[in-house]
């Protein structure tokens, strides 16, 4: 048994979350990971506002455990001025058919005005032991959260971010590397934990670079309270997700990864392809957020749904290098708390 700070806080049993992604952590797989004994997180964010509830209605019916929901809030996404979304519209209607028809179907949330007002609403209504905020900490949503008794956890990749999120009032933080997959800063996990360890003085969690028990053990000694991991994730049958994309990520090794800003305008780790090169060098500017994703998001359809991995946008971390086989969500949580005790034992003087 491995306690901390994080496992009393939320009552978990293991050190271990399973990162919100958007489109790829569902139901099923935060089911598996809380089921476990971790903290399973629903990608929240990219689900229009009835399968937001139909998605943390299944959570609960398969899992009696602590569960978290990942939410975006920056103002770009929380605005209703019209104006602020006419370039989103204007993108929207110049696509080609076929990738504005991908873009339908519930998945086009971030492409729709008032859609996080609602989530906002679904979330703070449903209660979830924790919920996970990126590009963000408003306050007015940190003290809804606390009223219900909701504990905030922020994603951060930076010490300024980190003493923001705490000044806003959030429970524990998440510093997440350069080497992580998504949306990731400039500073190795390495150099960031203990630095915002140093900064702020609620519990941190590491993320960026971490796959297996060695990662984990080495993300306790750096004194994190735990680990939010997401590339090791993807690769189970739990997440959503076309095989060849999954297939993908075992197959991966780090030169394969990039960093990109045709994803969402923001600095993003994924996979090197045909679409993150078009970008490379090109005269078209990534758009802002919300916008560029009414490019880029038929792009991550193709990618997560079609499984097409030369031209889908598929957001991936560095270990993509470490990822060797697709593994039950719950067998990679107990084989990480395991692999970590022993590490740990064997660090023990009096072993
Ligand atoms: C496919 C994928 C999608 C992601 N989507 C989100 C997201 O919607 N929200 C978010 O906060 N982080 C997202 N992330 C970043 C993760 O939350 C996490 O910080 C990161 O994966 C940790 O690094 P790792 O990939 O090395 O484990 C995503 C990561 C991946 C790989």
């Amino acid at each position: 048994m491995i306690r901390t700070a994080l496992t009393s806080l939320l009552g978990i049993e293991h050190p271990v979350c399973s990162a919100g992604m958007a489109r790829v952590a569902q139901a099923e797989l935060a089911v598996a990971v809380s089921a476990a004994g971790g903290l399973g997180c629903l990608g929240g964010a990219s689900f229009m506002p009835d399968d937001l509830r139909a998605q943390i209605e299944k959570i609960k019916a398969g899992t009696d455990k602590p569960y978290a929901v990942n939410l975006l809030l920056p103002d770009s996404l929380t605005t209703e001025d019209e104006a602020q979304w006419a370039p989103v519209r204007r993108l929207l209607d110049e696509l080609p058919a076929a990738e504005r028809a991908k873009l339908t179907d519930g998945i086009e949330a971030f492409l729709t005005p008032g859609v996080t007002a609602r989530q906002v609403e679904i979330v703070l209504d449903a209660a979830p032991k924790a919920v996970v905020l990126t590009f963000g900490t408003p306050e007015w949503f940190v003290r809804a959260c606390h009223e219900r008794g909701i504990v905030v956890i922020a994603l951060v990749g930076s010490v300024g971010k980190a003493k923001a999120a705490a000044a806003a009032g959030v429970d524990v933080v998440v510093a997440q590397g350069t080497e992580g997959g998504g949306h990731t800063g400039h500073v190795s996990t390495m150099a960031l934990v203990p630095a915002v360890l140093d900064a702020v003085d609620i519990p941190v969690l590491a993320a960026g670079g971490i796959a297996d028990g060695r990662g984990l053990a080495a993300s306790l000694g750096l004194g994190a309270s735990g680990v939010w991991v997401g590339t090791r994730f993807v690769a189970t049958p739990e997440a959503y997700g076309h095989q060849a994309f999954k297939n993908r990520v075992v197959a991966g090794r780090f030169q394969d990864t990039t960093i990109t800003y045709s994803y969402s305008g923001k600095r993003m780790r994924a996979f090197s392809n045909d679409w993150t090169a078009r970008w490379e060098g090109s005269e078209q500017q990534p758009q802002a957020f919300p916008a560029q994703y009414a490019l880029a998001g038929a792009r991550v359809e193709t990618g997560y749904q079609d499984g097409d991995t030369a031209t889908g946008m598929m957001p991936v971390g560095h270990t993509t290098q470490l990822v060797h086989d697709i593994r039950p969500a719950g067998e990679i949580v107990t084989s990480m708390v395991a692999q970590a005790e022993s590490i740990l034992a064997g660090l023990s003087p009096q072993s």
